[in-house]
């Protein structure tokens, strides 16, 4: 990418947070997580470039800062940014922990509202069947900034687990795929269900069309 596309690429994102809130979202999520453009920037085993936009992390994470900026110059101070980002690129080499906890204390200081804490999900984590796969990075995130709100994702299944996570200081869990098994998900934790049905098989990712519950279609 030349310096004049990184300019056009966070105008872009400047552009895309503008529609959301005009349409009536009530905050947006900036991605830096997964392998996708800013998680390219930010590892160190991709961004192999050697001018303003590579090298020392400063200069990786000038993409995020800068998206950020641009957004929030354009939306305001009132209106929520988040930002989706890997504790770590763990199984690959690159952008670990320590780097993400100095780029979330940077975003931070900016005034993020919140960060939620993902990694590469890589068929392994993915796949998991441990709760919380990326509870260990969180935990250390939120012992490094510990005024950042931070949210957790991946693998959480359980009423028990999500307490302790609360417990243990992290502000939120989140959670994808329980609820493309079962989209009442919350109503039945009020109604005292305790783990959600959800086998992580990850099915539904891989079916082109659709996103459904696999198991469930293949049940019926
Ligand atoms: C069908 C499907 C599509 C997904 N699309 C996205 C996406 O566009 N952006 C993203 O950040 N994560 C995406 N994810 C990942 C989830 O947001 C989440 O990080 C991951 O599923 C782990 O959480 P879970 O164990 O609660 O499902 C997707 C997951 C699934 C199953
Ligand atoms: S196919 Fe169903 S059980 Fe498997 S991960 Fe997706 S939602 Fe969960």
């Amino acid at each position: 990418m030349t310096d004049q596309d990184i300019q056009e690429v966070i105008k872009a994102f400047g552009l895309a947070a503008t529609r959301a809130k005009e349409v009536g979202y009530d905050a947006v999520q900036i991605h830096a997580a997964h392998g996708y453009l800013i998680s390219q920037f930010l590892s160190s085993r991709t961004n192999k470039r050697e001018d303003d936009w590579g090298g020392s992390l400063e200069k990786r994470a000038k993409i995020l800062l800068k998206v950020y900026d641009e957004i929030r110059s354009i939306v305001g101070d009132d209106y929520p940014i988040l930002v989706k980002i890997n504790g770590s690129d763990d199984p690959h080499e690159g952008f670990n922990l320590e780097e993400a906890s100095q780029v979330i204390g940077g975003l931070s200081s900016r005034g993020i509202n919140a960060v939620e804490i993902s990694g590469m999900n890589s068929s392994k984590t993915f796949r998991a069947r441990e709760e919380g796969y990326f509870y260990e990075n969180a935990l250390q995130i939120k012992k490094d900034n510990p005024e950042t709100t931070l949210i957790l994702v991946g693998g959480v299944r359980t009423l028990d687990k999500m307490n302790q996570i609360i417990a243990s200081g992290i502000d939120f869990v989140s959670i994808c795929r329980p609820f493309i098994r079962e989209p009442g998900l919350v109503i039945q934790f009020e109604k005292g269900k305790e783990k959600g049905d959800c086998i992580s098989c990850n099915k539904c990712r891989e079916s082109p069309q659709i996103v459904k519950c696999m198991v469930l279609l293949d049940e019926s």
